[in-house]
């Protein structure tokens, strides 16, 4: 099994003091939250993800250009995960996307996006604890308000995040082939 990889090995997204200590005091010791980091396709990434929606493989050099591509616009993407630390397996993820806006005097928005927790991992509150997370670094780095979209089922979940239901989701998917949420999954992306 391989042994926890810690935060001074990693090629990590953001700084890892963005995450806020009241958050990372409250996971068990068995786990560990981090941003994402360059090799974490190794960490069962993109398998934690396939829980919310088709997650194809990629090859390891695509994973880490897509990385590079986030990294290179600073201050905008913020994923983070949670690691158990008896596996170096990733068991969370989710991201902030920080929007800057022309609206209120140049003001920024996050948009939190691709919440998944392991089957194996729900009712742990490692989803509220992303979520607390990803909120308080959106304050952090500006924005005025934190955003997300979701299924009705999930509603619930995030009023126990502290969000409240405003206005109706729109989408229009442009390539159906590979973007349109699969029948499979009964959750619709977030
Ligand atoms: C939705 C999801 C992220 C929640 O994560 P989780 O770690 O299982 O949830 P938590 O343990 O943090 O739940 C926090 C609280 O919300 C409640 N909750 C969680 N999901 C809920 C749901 N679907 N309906 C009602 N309440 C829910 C929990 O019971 C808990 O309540 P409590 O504080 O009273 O005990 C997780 O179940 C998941 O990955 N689901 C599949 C993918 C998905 O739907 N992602 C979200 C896309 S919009």
């Amino acid at each position: 099994m391989p042994s926890f990889t810690p935060n001074s090995e990693l090629d990590l997204l953001f700084s890892a003091d963005l995450i806020p200590t009241e958050v990372t005091s409250q996971l068990g010791s068995d786990l560990h939250m981090r941003p994402l980091a360059k090799t974490d396709l190794s960490r069962s990434h993109l398998s934690v993800l396939s829980v919310l929606t088709a997650t194809p493989d990629v090859s390891t050099a695509q994973y880490a250009q897509a990385f590079e591509g986030m990294r290179a616009c600073p201050n905008a993407y913020f994923t983070l995960v949670i690691v158990n630390r008896n596996t170096d397996q990733i068991v969370g993820v989710g991201c902030v996307f920080i929007e800057q806006k022309f609206i209120r005097g140049l003001g920024k928005v996050g948009h939190i996006e691709d919440i998944a927790v392991d089957k194996s991992m729900q009712g742990r509150k490692l989803g509220l604890r992303i979520i607390n997370a990803l909120t308080t670094i959106s304050e952090k780095v500006g924005c005025y308000k934190t955003i997300l979209n979701c299924s009705d089922s999930n509603i619930p979940f995030y009023q126990k995040c502290g969000f409240e239901k405003k206005e109706n989701e729109m989408a229009l998917y442009h390539n159906k082939t590979s973007t349109a949420p699969p029948s499979r999954v009964t959750t619709p992306r977030l």
